[in-house]
């Protein structure tokens, strides 16, 4: 038997959390045992300083299977002086992993920031700065061999504009010091993983298809190089054109690549609202959901644990709050959310699938099943809650202006010939009282079947207003105009099992007291589905 099939036009979709954690209890099954389902090791990097915490390797140990370490495998810790190694510090990490049965990724043995002074203070030449180079590579690769199994071997070479960046390296040893490096890591431990590294390079643009040109020309010469890692460290209020980053991941993957999420974390502004702490748990998990999609993206690691130890503060003053434990150690939203993504996938439910379709590039389609109801009324545990993104249509900034205190999610199921729906909205603001449907508060679903298209509203506390859907309409809202249920029946039908239609919905906020449309502020989180490769003529609407 055939479900109805709907696809949804969206974005920035995290599945709300079907399982808080409450408190500082840690869930079970952990994050890294729900993980280890999807084939993905979730990590954190760490310093040797924080084992002595208590609270922090047992948070650690108990929710995370990897390792990085966050600086102490770096020149000027390992290698302080041209004669003398020093692996005390990460030797510990090693040893803590390893006791903890996870897996480390040695980071980071090519880099143009955090050198030693006799490294960066002199003028080398060439073949001078290649064997330093070999001898720095071939001493910590081979003292960790067996048991640090992934390196990035190359970290931040390239410029946002695609350039080589001007590092020491590179003017010394020109591009091929990425060969070389590559070349001598495999020496020194042929079983590792070797990636190479970098930031602002998760979407497709100027440096990921510097990095793409690039790591692939070493894939066609044989360089033994395994994958890609993106650092993503994002900030709240900006959202990543999941689109494209969907189609760099696909052409790392077809290179044969893997893809790692290296240094996950999502800074808020010290003073941001609730609306940027719900906007970094959707990035947190929606990065997940592109892990438990993408089998080449096995690794999804954060840049630290906890608030309280974290390099944001002080890298980028006013910002913080960027993990997923708070600073005392407690589970934040952005850990329920990656929780929740998990769990779904764990019980056969994927919240992720590639965009396809003529403008896959700037929105997202994704394909969605409707689930058959039990009953003849939707049960909150029977579908899944998409959230509603902002102005994903433009593909530009999914976030909602800080000035709309909006948010909300909707699911939709179907039982014989009627579509059952409800959204959940949260919102500080009611207007219903203006003149025009359009200017007041409102939910519209747009529906099409076949070449037939429809738009249908609701006004916050009001049912469906006359419209031209051929069947019958039903829209009940909660007295608090917090929840609507909605029924859509396709009369001339006796069953909707099998029927592809286009589905998308939208919560529309207006702000302003006065009616006069001029100064209508309106919001629309809009979230579209249509059939898949075709992009529903809603579009238009916005
Ligand atoms: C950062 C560390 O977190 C800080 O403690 C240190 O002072 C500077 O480096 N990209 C990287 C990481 O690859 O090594 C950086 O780590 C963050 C940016």
């Amino acid at each position: 038997m055939k479900n109805l099939v709907a696809t949804s036009l969206f974005a920035v979709c995290a599945i709300m959390p079907v399982f808080a954690v409450q408190g500082s209890d840690l869930p079970t099954p952990s994050l890294k045992e729900l993980a280890k389902q999807s084939g993905i090791y979730v990590g954190a990097a760490m310093e040797a300083r924080h084992l002595k915490e208590p609270e922090f390797a047992k948070v650690f140990a108990s929710q995370f299977n990897q390792l990085t370490p966050e600086n102490e495998m770096k020149w000027s810790y390992i290698h302080p002086e041209r004669n003398r190694f020093d692996f005390a510090k990460a030797d510990e990490l090693v040893a803590f992993a390893e006791q903890h049965n996870m897996a480390v990724k040695g980071h980071a043995l090519v880099w143009h920031i955090q050198n030693p002074e006799w490294l960066t203070n002199q003028d080398w030449t060439a073949p001078e700065l290649e064997k330093v180079l070999e001898r720095h590579i071939k001493t910590v690769v081979g003292h960790y061999k067996g048991k640090v199994k992934y390196w990035d071997v190359v970290n931040e070479s390239f410029n946002e504009n695609g350039s080589y960046r001007e590092t020491l390296w590179y003017q010394v040893l020109g591009e091929r010091y990425l060969e070389l490096a590559f070349k001598f890591a495999h020496q020194a431990d042929p079983d590792a993983i070797l990636f190479y590294n970098d930031y602002s390079n998760e979407g497709m643009g100027p440096k990921s298809n510097a990095i793409y040109r690039k790591v692939k020309g070493m894939v066609d010469e044989g360089i033994p190089i395994h994958g890609v890692g993106f650092q993503l460290h994002l900030m709240g209020e900006h959202s990543i054109g999941e689109a494209t980053v969907a189609r760099n991941i696909q052409r790392l993957q077809d290179l044969g690549l893997k893809v790692h999420f290296t240094e996950v974390d999502v800074r808020i502004r010290d003073d941001a609202k609730q609306f940027s702490v719900d906007a970094q748990a959707r990035l947190f998990s929606r990065l997940m959901d592109f892990a438990i999609y993408y089998p080449s993206v096995d690794m999804y690691t954060t840049w630290g644990v906890t608030d309280k130890y974290s390099w944001i503060p002080s890298w980028f003053p006013g910002y913080g709050r960027g993990l997923m434990f708070d600073k005392d150690y407690k589970p934040k939203k952005a850990f329920d959310a990656v929780y929740s993504s998990l769990l779904a996938a764990s019980q056969g439910e994927f919240a992720y699938q590639p965009p396809v379709g003529e403008h896959a590039d700037t929105r997202i389609v994704q394909a969605f099943v409707a689930k058959p109801l039990t009953q003849s009324r939707l049960n909150d545990q029977e579908v899944i809650y998409y959230p509603f993104a902002y102005n994903q249509l433009g593909g530009q900034n999914l976030a909602v202006p800080e000035s709309h205190n909006l948010s909300g999610k909707w699911a939709v199921g179907y039982h014989d010939n009627k579509l059952i729906g409800r959204v959940y909205r949260q919102d500080d603001k009611t207007f219903t009282n203006k003149t025009f449907d359009y200017e007041n508060d409102n939910v519209e679903v747009f529906l099409q079947s076949g070449e037939a298209y429809w738009q249908i509203r609701s006004v916050v506390g009001e049912d469906f207003a006359a419209n031209s859907f051929p069947g019958k309409t039903k829209g009940v809202w909660s007295a608090d105009g917090k929840v609507f249920d909605f029924e859509i029946e396709f009369t001339s039908l006796k069953s909707l099992t099998g029927e592809t239609i286009g589905f998308n919905i939208a919560l529309s906020d207006n702000d302003e007291p006065e009616a006069d449309a001029s100064v209508m502020l309106s919001c629309i989180l809009y979230l579209a589905t249509t059939p898949v490769g075709k992009v529903n003529s809603s579009v238009s609407y916005l």
